[in-house]
């Protein structure tokens, strides 16, 4: 079955998809995305997702390009014509199509929409989260908006990618003052050897996960604690478990730091609680 896109307001064979050769975020990288899990053929979460993505958008003056209630229109549809049970949504919009030149185009021109959707095996993903990952730790290169979702990801391209090269999954940025802000495209996570969960605020240096605010409910109704504040690297390896938290794969755990093994060097007891549990606490649309 060939896969359907949604581009600027039509919906395509991706072979004969594209978009303009001027948009900005072609050029420029000018624009913002969300990704949200699908599962059982539903959006998870997406009222958080479009929120986020509604303040990325604000923060870079683009304007909405539909009402919200379209755009949700538009997602569901996307996801129904490629009959996605199990994988992620897409959605990107950037500034629009005008003559190359830095600053925003004088006429108003309408913002670029795309949105795909994908299957995910389900059965690798579970299988990848049963033996855990591998995460590395390198310096922070970001620009400090990194609360924006946008799509400039040229610096958590290279560190995914130097992850990679080190038989890691997962890389995770360390600031100048020498704490883990977050991985490159995940939140994230401490237990602490007397079970306290701890995570990075959201305040500053992170993008401030859905997955992560879904998992600070769960925490809560579980009454495990948790503390939300900066640790360093050396905190990670004497933690007793660690994990990274992003929509693609929810709750995944981390075994292994700069080539260290992570409490028993097994998925931990609270993080496979979390995984098992969280979607308690999302909502489905
Ligand atoms: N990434 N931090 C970064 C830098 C991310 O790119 C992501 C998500 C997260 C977690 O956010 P959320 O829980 O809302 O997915 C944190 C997506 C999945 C991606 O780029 O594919």
């Amino acid at each position: 079955m060939s896969r359907i896109a949604y581009v600027n307001g039509q919906y395509r064979d991706m072979r004969d998809a594209g978009v303009n050769i001027e948009d900005r975020g072609y050029q420029f990288s000018d624009g913002v995305y969300e990704v949200c899990e699908i599962r059982g053929g539903k959006i998870v979460d997406m009222p958080r997702h479009l929120a986020r993505l509604q303040r990325s958008l604000h923060e870079l003056r683009i304007a909405m390009p539909m009402p919200q209630a379209a755009l949700e229109v538009v997602i569901h549809e996307t996801v129904r014509r490629n009959r996605v049970t199990y994988g992620i949504v897409y959605l990107q919009i950037t500034r629009g199509v005008a003559r190359r030149d830095h600053a925003f185009p004088t006429k108003p021109v309408k913002p670029a929409v795309v949105v795909t959707a994908r299957g995910l095996n389900y059965q690798k993903n579970q299988e990848t989260a049963a033996r855990g990952i591998g995460v590395i730790t390198i310096p922070e290169n970001r620009w400090p908006r990194v609360d924006i979702k946008s799509v400039s990801l040229l610096p958590n391209v290279l560190a995914k990618q130097q992850a990679r090269d080190n038989g890691a999954y997962e890389a995770w940025f360390v600031d100048g003052e020498g704490h883990v802000t977050e991985g490159s495209s995940s939140n994230a996570w401490i237990v602490t050897k007397d079970g306290r969960v701890v995570t990075r605020s959201a305040e500053s240096g992170i993008l401030a996960g859905v997955t992560r605010a879904v998992l600070t409910e769960l925490l809560a109704a579980l009454q495990i604690r948790l503390e939300e504040r900066p640790f360093t690297p050396a905190e990670a390896y004497e933690a007793a478990e660690a994990f990274v938290t992003a929509s693609s794969q929810i709750v995944m755990p981390v075994v292994r730091i700069d080539g260290r093994p992570i409490g028993t060097g097994t998925p931990g007891a609270i993080t496979t609680r979390l995984r098992e549990e969280f979607h308690r606490f999302s909502n489905f649309s």
